[in-house]
Order: C-alpha cells, then structure tokens, then sequence
C-alpha cells in the first residue's frame, strides 16, 4: 500500500527547542511546528510575548511552554535543554533562530556591536547545539539542527558587515556539524532567508528612515539602492515569517532524512538579482 503523502512530514510527539521563538520568523516557526504536533520550548529574552504565544497555543490543544533565557548565553543553553528534558523527556530537534542585525556602518562599529552580533548570532548556534547534542548522544536518539542564516552570508548589503560575518560562519558551522554529527544520526541543515516581513525587519526601516531624514547624502543613495533590490525581486514582493517556517518544518521532518550540511535558500530570487 503507498505511503500517505504527508506522513513523511508529520513529527508528531518530537521535542523542538526554537530559539527566539516568540516573534517574527520563529514565532512562525513555533506555530508550525507545534501545528505539526511537536512538543515547542519556546526561547526568548522577551518572555512576557513568549509566555503569551505559548498560552494562545494551548489553548489550541498545542503543547508548548516558554522558558526566559539568552540565545548568547553558555550557561542559558545547558537550563534550557535541562528544562526541555524536565518538561518534554528529551530534545529532537533544535531551531537556532535567535538573531540580531543592527545597520551599523564599518567605521562606526565599536567592540561591544560587534561582540554582541557575534555571540547573538553565531556563538548562539556553537553552544546550543553542543548542549542539545550532548543530550541526543546520551539518550541514543537521533537528532536534527536547523540554523538561521540569511542572504548575507551569500550576497551582502551595506551596513551589516558583523552579522555577514557571523551568518557566513553559520553557514561554514553548518557544514562542519553534519560532518561530526552524521555518524551519530543527527542531521545539521540551515536556511538562509532574504527579506521577510518581521518586527525585526520593521525597526531596520524605521533606523533607516531616521538616518536618512539625519544624513541625507550618506544615506540616501542606500537607501535607494536597497528600494531598488526590493523592486526588483523576482518573486515581487518581501516574504512572510510562514515561508520560512514551511521549509524549517520540511527540514525537521524525515521528508529531509537524505538532507544534511545544506544551507536552503528562502528569497524570493534575491541573490539572483
Ligand atoms: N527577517 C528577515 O528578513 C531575515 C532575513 C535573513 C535572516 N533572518 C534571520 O532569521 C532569524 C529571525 O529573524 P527575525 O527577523 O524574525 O527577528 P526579529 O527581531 O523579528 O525576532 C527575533 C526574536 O528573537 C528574540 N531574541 C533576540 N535576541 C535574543 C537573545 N539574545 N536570546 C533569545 N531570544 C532573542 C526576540 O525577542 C524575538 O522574539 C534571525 O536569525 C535573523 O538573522 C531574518
């Protein structure tokens, strides 16, 4: 008898850890997850909308908690998959979303900017990860890990140079985690999103227009520029959080068992422009 179609995709009773899951990109990967049938520890320094997001789903008849913790912290991953173990009995699948990316010209970037993307932004992905494969390894389960990358990595903008740095290293980390963590059965993969309408892409506009309205010559012409890409894609038009979530989802799921060490690209044909 064939197979139906979306039981590949079903990862009903599977823990999920998503790291600044309580808005934008990962609150849409919460609730596909959750919608999916995955247990969801939801992980955010805002745990006010976190708490939230996690009472709204289940009310939903979604299992899914929020825990307040630091995607940059060492010490915040380990509480975390501790709590994820409490609560849910183990951890399958890790989401590092957690992300930062100030406009910050080059020269205008000082010590704590640059430390401060870095850690949000790749030390994140470093110390979740081995705290959450540490507990795959011990329970003998098999595992998968899904990073957020970005466009960045492959087709910079202006004024984001540590966050292209730090999301070129998510990719290139990506890579060296599916390598040691193949024989293991745990599955390393990222996404790397083009525009996508969040709140953090919203306050981005916002610093935009401030700086542009401050420094008209410095700034306008980039600001053009980046009106032009915009008009320019050839999918017409910014993403939604819910694009990115479909192929997270895809990822995490045995519909991807071949898959590991790729970085999916999710744009709207941005880097093709
Ligand atoms: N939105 C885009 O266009 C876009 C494009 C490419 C890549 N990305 C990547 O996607 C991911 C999500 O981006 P977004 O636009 O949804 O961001 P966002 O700013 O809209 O939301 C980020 C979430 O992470 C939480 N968060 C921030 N710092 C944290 C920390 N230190 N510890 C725990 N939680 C923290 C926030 O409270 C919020 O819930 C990021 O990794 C980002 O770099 C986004």
């Amino acid at each position: 008898m064939s197979q139906d179609i979306a039981t590949p995709i079903d990862i009903r009773q599977r823990v999920a850890i998503v790291t600044g899951g309580a808005k934008g990109i990962g609150k849409a990967i919460t609730e596909t997850l959750s919608q999916g049938g995955a247990k969801v520890m939801i992980v955010d320094i805002d745990i006010a909308t976190a708490a939230k997001l996690a009472h709204d789903l289940g009310r939903c008849g979604r299992q899914v908690e929020a825990i307040e913790a630091d995607a940059a912290s060492v010490g915040d991953a380990s509480k975390v998959v501790e709590a994820a173990v409490e609560i849910f009995g183990g951890v399958d699948i890790l989401v590092n979303n957690a992300g930062f990316y100030p406009f910050t010209p080059f020269l205008e970037v000082d010590e704590d900017c640059w430390d401060r993307v870095l850690d949000i932004n790749l030390k994140s992905v470093f110390f979740y990860s081995q705290a959450a494969v540490r507990q795959m390894i011990s329970d003998k389960k098999p595992g998968v890990i899904i990073n957020l990358a970005s466009v960045e990595a492959i087709r910079s903008i202006k004024h984001l140079s540590p966050y292209a740095a730090a999301k070129a290293g998510v990719v290139t980390l990506t890579k060296a985690l599916a390598l040691e963590l193949g024989p293991h059965h745990i599955r390393v993969n990222a996404v790397a999103p083009g525009a996508i309408k969040t709140p953090g892409t919203k306050r981005m506009r916002q610093f935009l227009r401030k700086e542009v309205s401050r420094h008209p010559l410095a700034h306008r012409t980039f600001a053009r520029h980046l009106q032009t890409l915009m008009a320019t894609l050839p999918l017409g038009q910014e993403g939604e959080p819910n694009d990115v979530a479909q192929v997270v989802l895809f990822l995490a799921s045995e519909a991807a068992s071949y898959m590991t060490g790729s970085t999916v690209v999710v744009d709207g044909g941005f880097t093709l422009v």
